[in-house]
């Protein structure tokens, strides 16, 4: 059984891909920092792999290794996030880096892999209920830059994704679902600042003691465990472990398979420029 983690270096990724190491499988791991990757693995038993997520090309590349090498993916958690931005940053595809990280790499890296997935293939894509805080189109930005504001937005593109693919591969056993893991006290969180989530400002002191004590081992839990033994496909789980319906616009099917595409388009436009 053979586990790709994506950003599972530190925080709850770390966590999931122990948590499945654990359960027999191979675990690969990437992040952009070799150090930190190589000592997890070590510790992990398993590999690491850099990557920086944020670039549709530095997602194809990855893929492409992986098929130059003939690796067949068992699980794939795409769990790799950010949000630590006080203000507004671009990769260097021009996208907002926010947007990059959230939603693009998971659709990227999952097309580019489609070819490389098991049969009953495990996809677990961790988002966040921050996802609701966008109340509008998601396909625009909101006109005030707030880094929550893209997170959220970023989020929610994933979650219609995620509905698309899993209602594309409903006719094989391949299982794909979504996850909020609930808070954590990780590096993304620790690097937060109130100029990311200005609503929290005046209530920082209790966000960071309510943070501090919430333990990325027991977020990984849900996460780890859809990734071993989802009971179906196509849900969205919140971190109490139940599936939980989508606000009714994000039902549309059409919807979802618009971010589906629109993110497959990015990845090829960034594979064309590269
Ligand atoms: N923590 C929470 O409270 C919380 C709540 C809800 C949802 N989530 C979601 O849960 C997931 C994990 O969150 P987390 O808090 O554990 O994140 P985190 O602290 O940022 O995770 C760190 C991991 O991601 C890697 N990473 C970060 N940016 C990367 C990039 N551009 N390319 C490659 N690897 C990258 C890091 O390695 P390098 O730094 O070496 O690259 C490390 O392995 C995210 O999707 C997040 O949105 C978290």
């Amino acid at each position: 059984m053979i586990a790709l983690i994506t950003g599972g270096t530190a925080g709850i990724g770390r966590h999931i891909a122990e948590k499945l190491a654990e359960a027999g499988a191979s675990v690969l791991v990437t992040g952009r920092d070799p150090e930190r990757g190589l000592s997890a693995a070590r510790e992990l038993g398993g590999e690491f792999v850099a990557v920086d997520h944020s670039t549709g090309a530095g997602n194809l590349a990855f893929a492409e290794a992986l098929a130059e090498r003939g690796v067949k993916l068992d699980i794939l958690v795409n769990n790799v996030g950010a949000i630590a931005q006080p203000t507004q940053s671009f990769t260097s595809e021009g996208y907002d880096l926010l947007l990059a990280v959230n939603y693009l790499a998971p659709v990227t890296l999952t097309n580019a892999l489609l070819p490389l997935l098991a049969p009953d293939v495990r996809i677990v894509n961790v988002v966040s209920s921050a996802f609701t805080m966008h109340t509008g189109d998601p396909f625009t930005e909101p006109a005030t830059y707030t880094a929550i504001g893209a997170y959220a937005r970023a989020k929610q593109l994933t979650l219609l994704a995620t509905m698309s693919l899993a209602r594309r591969l409903q006719q094989t056993p391949a299982r794909v679902n979504a996850v909020n893991p609930g808070m954590a006290w990780t590096p993304s969180v620790q690097a937060l600042t109130p100029a990311a989530v200005p609503a929290w400002r005046f209530i920082w002191p209790i966000v960071r003691l309510v943070q501090r004590s919430s333990s990325a081992e027991k977020a990984a839990r849900l996460p780890a465990s859809l990734a071993l033994e989802p009971p179906g496909s196509g849900e969205y789980y919140e971190s109490k472990g139940k599936p939980t319906e989508l606000p009714s616009r994000l039902q549309d099917p059409g919807l979802q398979d618009r971010a589906w595409r629109e993110g497959v388009i990015a990845s090829r436009e960034a594979g064309n420029d590269a």
